[in-house]
């Protein structure tokens, strides 16, 4: 029973902070991605009746406790759904760094969640692996589908209605994201823990919930319109309300460095200067700028004369989550 998968990563444009429910990972609100073409996990699985426990093998080094423990909590749903208990052998890998705002809990649960449902013989609906995917990491729900995604908080108590979905194919429109790494460390205060905070604490936390539904809506048009300037303005808007509430939490949560400050202005003043050009930023200290195409070497010219940025990594719309290699 072994099958290898690989997810793409994804970055919100529209973001996802705060649950309505933690034992299911119900978001609070739908989001809208866009999946990454150059960050990817890939992860293999085994289960067999000979393990005694499950383990977890994450860029050739044994996971924490924390890390294994979360996965090991995850496949309990896939193995309760197949009525099968055996144990798993998993490895994975990620092309980027872990838990460092790059979304890698998405692709890592993406990829884990196709894996383990082939190798346990399920077969499901790419709707059901999203369903299951979000159990994992909400954002991961985003991960299976490609290109243009939109996720639905939903309303059921059991989250049947909690997964992603395309708004369009990669091939839809020929944007680019380029992240610029100012950090590969993992941030202190993990998204699960973070957006937990924000919904105890912060004051702005209903205000947030109350106004994503007209984000959604105009952003789901700027996509079906290919509007780029409405896309980028929306995704700066959405990221810095939500850095808002982390910063309202309290503590405030801060996922930013005096990097990701310089290189936010930067991406203003280039605006300023002509060129369409707009940042997103997740919970983590790694810039991400929106561009088009012809711009894509001005904007990364841009990123690397930043001091304190290590690394570009250009993105187009990336694929669908896929099986790589399976038993039969
Ligand atoms: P990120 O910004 O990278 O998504 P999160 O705080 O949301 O950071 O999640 C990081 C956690 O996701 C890790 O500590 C680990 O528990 C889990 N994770 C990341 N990659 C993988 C993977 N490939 N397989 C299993 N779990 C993973
Ligand atoms: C800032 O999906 O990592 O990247 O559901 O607790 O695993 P859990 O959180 P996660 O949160 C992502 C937060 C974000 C915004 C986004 O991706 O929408
Ligand atoms: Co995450």
């Amino acid at each position: 029973m072994r099958a290898k998968a690989r997810a793409h990563s994804n970055i919100a444009l529209i973001k996802y902070w705060g649950k309505r429910d933690e034992r299911l990972n119900l978001p609070a609100v739908g989001s809208i991605s866009l999946t990454l073409s150059a960050l990817w996990t890939e992860t293999e699985i085994e289960f067999s009746p000979q393990f005694q426990t499950d383990q977890l093998i994450l860029n050739d080094k044994t996971a924490s406790p924390e890390e294994t423990g979360r996965t090991s909590r995850f496949l309990d749903v896939l193995r309760k759904l197949a009525g099968i208990n055996h144990k798993a052998v998993i490895q994975s890998h990620n092309n980027f760094p872990t838990a460092a705002g790059l979304a890698s809990s998405a692709s890592g649960f993406a990829a884990l969640t196709l894996a383990a449902a082939r190798a346990l013989h399920l077969s499901l609906s790419r709707k059901e692996l999203s369903v299951l995917a979000r159990q994992g990491s909400g954002s991961a729900a985003r991960s299976i589908p490609g290109g243009f995604v939109e996720m639905h908080a939903g309303q059921s108590a059991d989250g049947s209605d909690a997964f992603a979905e395309p708004i369009a194919p990669p091939a839809h429109w020929d944007i680019r994201l380029l992240i610029g790494i100012t950090s590969g460390a993992a941030k202190k205060i993990g998204s699960t823990a973070g957006m937990n905070l924000s919904k105890t604490t912060s004051p702005y936390y209903q205000a947030w919930i109350d106004a994503q539904h007209a984000d959604l809506t105009a952003m789901r048009q700027a996509i079906l319109d290919r509007d780029f300037e409405r896309l980028g303005e929306l995704s700066e808007y959405s990221c810095l309300k939500m850095h808002a509430l982390a910063l309202s939490s309290n503590p405030g949560i801060l996922y930013w460095n005096g990097v990701t400050v310089e290189a936010m202005h930067a991406v203003r003043d280039l605006r300023r200067r002509g060129t369409p050009a707009y940042f997103t930023i997740d919970a983590g200290p790694q810039i991400k700028v929106l561009c088009l195409p012809e711009d894509e070497n001005e904007v990364r010219e841009m990123l690397e004369s930043i001091p304190g940025i290590r690394e570009v990594v250009s993105n187009k719309p990336g694929p669908d989550a896929r099986i790589l290699e399976a038993d039969e």
